[in-house]
């Protein structure tokens, strides 16, 4: 029987997706041939109307009718026509009835419980991966996969790692993965902050405070305080030094003579460490080797704690990039550029744009050379944008920064668009997410990543000690309490729509009731101690007798199964995490309201086998589904 279905659903043009398929496909495919004559349609135009539903009580699939758009008869007189005359019988895989104006289709469960469970435990990671939306030409895949950068996380060195980085590396960390496991070729680029005054100040600020032997334990956190240090010092030396500037504007403003003020301030100015700084700084902008070598470094070391701290959330960088690495050829080709095509103008020995003379007066002005000539965090940007595209010619580039920045983007896009680069513009996007509130350590607000997690896995591990007995049989209860933390600091991250922000709560986030990570990781390991206590043999599992599977419990979690590729490629649509993560939790619902029902130690060891291969299709679902999001499934907790 099983090898019959099979062979019909090939027939029906069961798509080959790499080396997974996606089991809804031929139903859709076979629903859209059986409707053809109904509405007098096209297959080719029928199939993508037949779309995925969120709950399987309104079917496997449905057809919204309107989308026809059949002039004189109302959605649901024909939802009702087509329901009665689509075709019933043995040799039909679904079922039809009318909601509304909605046609639902229910998959007949003997024919895809024997589709799905199969095709699951022979796919297993690769399931619900499909590379064709990154192929370049669906219908020729020898020419290739489509390029995009991700540029993510993007921290200041020797600043402090705030909330946004943190929201900024997991969102980033995620779309990375749904491009790579949708076929796209994927770049994964940190753009520092490492470039400007402030690297000046903190130099100076080393030579004062800095100790090599801390630089070498841990650079981030000895880097911070040094700034941290330098940066009180000159906030004290600037309260006079602004007292001074603003008594000289007054004077001047009322014609006096303020030439006493003046030579009070030049002293004051000439020793302050800001000054220091500027000039430590243009010594690195014109390449003074001593200089150059302690930034490098500075950076260097950065990078390396980052990358321990990044390998903790699943995430590496192909490209360690920043705005020092932008070439001062490219920033200078690109301001002439903007003040031959006028776009940018001189203001009072600034060079700014005016956006308003641009059509987009929302946008404001923005300045991108100082007074001082010095180019900013936007001009380093415009280059960027452009050495970027000369080197990758990505098909696509995805900035993953904070709301904050919103003008920012907006005034980088568009002034790469209006001074003739709408090509590469036009392969742009901001994928901007609302800022985490609260983030704090109990102790107070956090500096680090790794301050933020450690108070995290605080907690976990006194969350996880209330089970004693568990907790005795963990191997390494260190190491599970950090994936858990883990776990639950991206649950909530990835939660909520990526552009509302949220509230960091410690003892939400780490309960093991409720929709949060502790929670998902439990659903995981649940199953994979069900495995051990069933001592099962998984690589029998395809021998299963699945017909046996009748239960409606069973029914159900084979049909949201059945879904879970579909969700990956309407995640690609979304583009939001909560899509994958809704569905991992309407899993894990469905499985812990299905343990009681479905046994598998005491039952028959024909049935067990059925189970079990029901058991490992969801765990090997689960596992994709977690770790698409960035998550490391556990065995145990
Ligand atoms: N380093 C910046 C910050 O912390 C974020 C950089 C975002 N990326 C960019 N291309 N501007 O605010």
């Amino acid at each position: 029987m099983a090898g019959d279905i099979g062979d019909k659903l090939s027939s029906l043009g069961l798509q080959e997706v790499g080396k997974a398929k996606n089991p809804v496909s031929p139903y859709r495919q076979h629903i859209a041939e059986k409707l053809a004559p109904i509405v007098d349609r096209k297959v080719e135009d029928i199939a993508p109307l037949v779309s995925w539903t969120t709950s399987p009580d309104k079917g496997d699939l449905m057809l919204p009718v309107a989308a026809f758009r059949i002039k004189g008869k109302s959605p649901q007189d024909l939802a009702k026509e087509i329901v009665e005359s689509f075709p019933t019988g043995e040799d039909i895989l679904v079922t039809a009835s009318q909601a509304g104006p909605f046609v639902q289709f229910f998959f007949k469960p003997e024919h895809l419980t024997q589709v799905v469970i199969p095709e699951i435990l022979k796919s297993k990671n690769a399931y619900g991966s499909d590379p064709t939306p990154g192929l370049k030409d669906p219908s020729d895949p020898s020419q290739g996969h489509k390029k995009v950068i991700v540029e993510f996380s993007s921290p200041n060195i020797a600043k402090e790692f705030h909330a946004g980085h943190l929201r900024s590396t997991i969102i980033g960390g995620f779309l990375a993965k749904l491009y790579a496991r949708t076929g796209w070729d994927v770049i994964k680029m940190n753009y520092l902050g490492d470039w400007g005054k402030q690297y000046g100040l903190l130099a100076n600020g080393f030579k004062q405070f800095g100790s090599q032997e801390e630089l070498d334990k841990n650079s981030i956190a000895h880097l911070f305080q040094v700034y941290v240090k330098i940066n009180q010092i000159k906030s004290q030396q600037d309260e006079p030094i602004n007292e001074l500037k603003k008594e000289i504007k007054e004077k001047k403003a009322k014609g006096e003579d303020t030439t006493e003020l003046e030579n009070k301030l030049a002293p004051l100015v000439e020793a302050s460490e800001d000054e220091k700084a500027r000039k430590y700084f243009k010594s690195m902008e014109d390449g003074d080797p001593e200089a150059l070598a302690l930034w490098q470094q500075f950076r260097d070391m950065s990078i390396e704690k980052y990358k321990k701290t990044y390998a903790r959330l699943n995430i590496d960088f192909d490209v360690y990039s920043g705005e020092s690495q932008v070439k001062q050829e490219t920033i200078k080709k690109v301001l002439d550029d903007l003040l031959a095509k006028k776009i940018a103008e001189e203001s009072e020995g600034a060079i700014l744009i005016d956006f308003a003379k641009h059509g987009a007066k929302k946008l404001n002005k923005a300045v991108i050379v100082r007074r001082d000539g010095t180019p900013l965090y936007l001009t380093r940007d415009l280059a960027a944008i452009l050495e970027r595209y000369e080197t990758y010619h990505f098909d696509k580039m995805i900035y993953v920064i904070a709301d904050q920045q919103n003008e920012h983007v907006a005034q980088l896009f568009k002034t790469t668009e209006i001074s003739g680069h709408k090509d590469i513009s036009d392969r742009c996007e901001h994928i901007s997410f609302g800022m985490v509130k609260g983030m704090s350590t109990r102790k107070g607000t956090v500096k680090f990543l790794d301050d933020v997690i450690q108070s995290v896995k605080d907690v976990m591990l006194d969350v996880m000690q209330k089970n004693a007995k568990k907790y005795e049989q963990l191997e390494d209860p260190d190491a599970v309490a950090d994936i858990l933390a883990i776990t639950a600091i991206m649950v909530q991250d990835l939660t909520g729509k990526v552009r509302n922000g949220y509230e960091f709560n410690i003892n939400q986030m780490t309960a093991f009731e409720g929709d949060t990570g502790p929670y998902l990781q439990y659903a995981h390991a649940r199953l994979c101690s069900i495995e051990r206590k069933a001592n099962a043999d998984l690589s029998t599992l395809d021998s299963a007798d699945l017909s046996l599977l009748k239960e409606p419990h069973a029914v159900n979690l084979v049909r949201a199964l059945a879904q879970y590729p579909d969700v990956v490629m309407n995640t690609l649509k979304t583009r939001e995490p909560s899509t994958v993560l809704t569905y991992l939790f309407k899993m894990a619902h469905a499985l812990s309201s299905s343990y009681d029902h479905l046994q598998v130690v005491g039952s028959e060891p024909e049935l067990q086998k059925a189970r079990l291969a029901l058991y490992e299709a969801a765990r090997q679902v689960l596992w994709n589904g977690m770790t698409l999001l960035g998550l490391t499934p556990v065995q145990r907790m």
